[in-house]
């Protein structure tokens, strides 16, 4: 079995005016190990697709499977980061990077988590930065440490929800090397949720195209480049024709005319 399996998802939610469909038999599978993107129309349900993953939302039909289990409540093996880093402002960015480990793995003896938040922390960049507070780090070097905020605990399997999405596009390149560099010292699975076509290229293994709202899997795209990937790849004949063939997706499932090519 697949480290994360979707089978038939639907989801409605009771809004004030209405029902409203959001997932329709939704199913896909993620290898361990495996990058997976996902794009889509905005509000086509790709934040609700993660929560489900998460345990914190239970769908109305259908079946989360993570790790061979049923999920039906939160899972602390899961490992978030959003568009917004979150960070407490109370705490130091190494204080703030050990978070995961206080609350999940209580056992692990206070010098060992803190080699390991000092060790993520490193990975990315931000030696010397581990004892200032949020405020004084720049927006790229805050998501950089929520980046490793939801690695620490060695999650089985890490939720991006548009962690780039605020940044200008030279911090934003710089941070997709950065995951590069993160997933050579220590593979983790990943799901990234992203409107950003290049970023997906870049990043993912397989990138999953959502339909229209009620979503479903309209199209998966295996990424067809070397694992070790430099920007100047998204140039390349290979990279435009995967890029031109998502758009495409994505303007069908916007309800554009465009036709597909099988
Ligand atoms: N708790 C909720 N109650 C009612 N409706 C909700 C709830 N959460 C999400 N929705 C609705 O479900 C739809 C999908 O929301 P979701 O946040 O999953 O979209 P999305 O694909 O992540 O959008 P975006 O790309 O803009 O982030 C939206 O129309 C939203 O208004
Ligand atoms: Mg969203």
């Amino acid at each position: 079995m697949s480290l994360i399996q979707l089978s038939a998802v639907s989801h409605t939610f009771s809004t004030a005016t209405g029902q409203l469909p959001v997932l329709d038999s939704l199913s896909l599978s993620i290898e361990e190990g495996q990058f997976t993107a996902v794009v889509g129309p905005s509000g086509c349900g790709k934040s609700t697709l993660t929560r489900l993953i998460a345990g914190l939302l239970i769908p109305d039909a259908g079946e989360v499977w993570l790790h061979g289990e049923r999920v039906v409540s939160p899972r602390s093996t899961v490992g978030m980061a959003f568009q917004n880093p979150v960070l407490l402002e109370w705490r130091s960015i190494l204080k703030n990077v050990m978070l995961p480990l206080e609350i999940v793995s209580g056992s692990m003896p206070i010098k060992q988590q803190e080699e390991r938040a000092r060790f993520l922390l490193s990975l990315v960049g931000l030696d010397g930065f581990e004892d200032k507070r949020p405020s004084e780090l720049s927006g790229g070097m805050r998501q950089r440490a929520s980046l490793c905020r939801s690695l620490v605990h060695k999650p089985d399997v890490v939720i991006l929800d548009e962690p780039f999405g605020a940044l200008d596009a030279f911090t934003r390149e710089d941070l997709w090397q950065t995951m590069h560099t993160l997933r050579e010292q220590e593979p983790f699975t990943a799901l990234l949720i992203t409107h950003d076509l290049r970023e997906s290229v870049f990043l993912a293994d397989e990138v999953i195209v959502l339909s229209g709202r009620p979503a479903h899997a309209q199209h998966v795209l295996k990424v067809d480049m070397p694992a070790k990937r430099t920007l100047e790849d998204l140039y390349s004949p290979k990279a435009t024709e995967m890029l031109a063939e998502l758009r495409k997706q994505i303007q069908v499932a916007q309800g554009n005319t465009v036709s597909v090519a099988s």
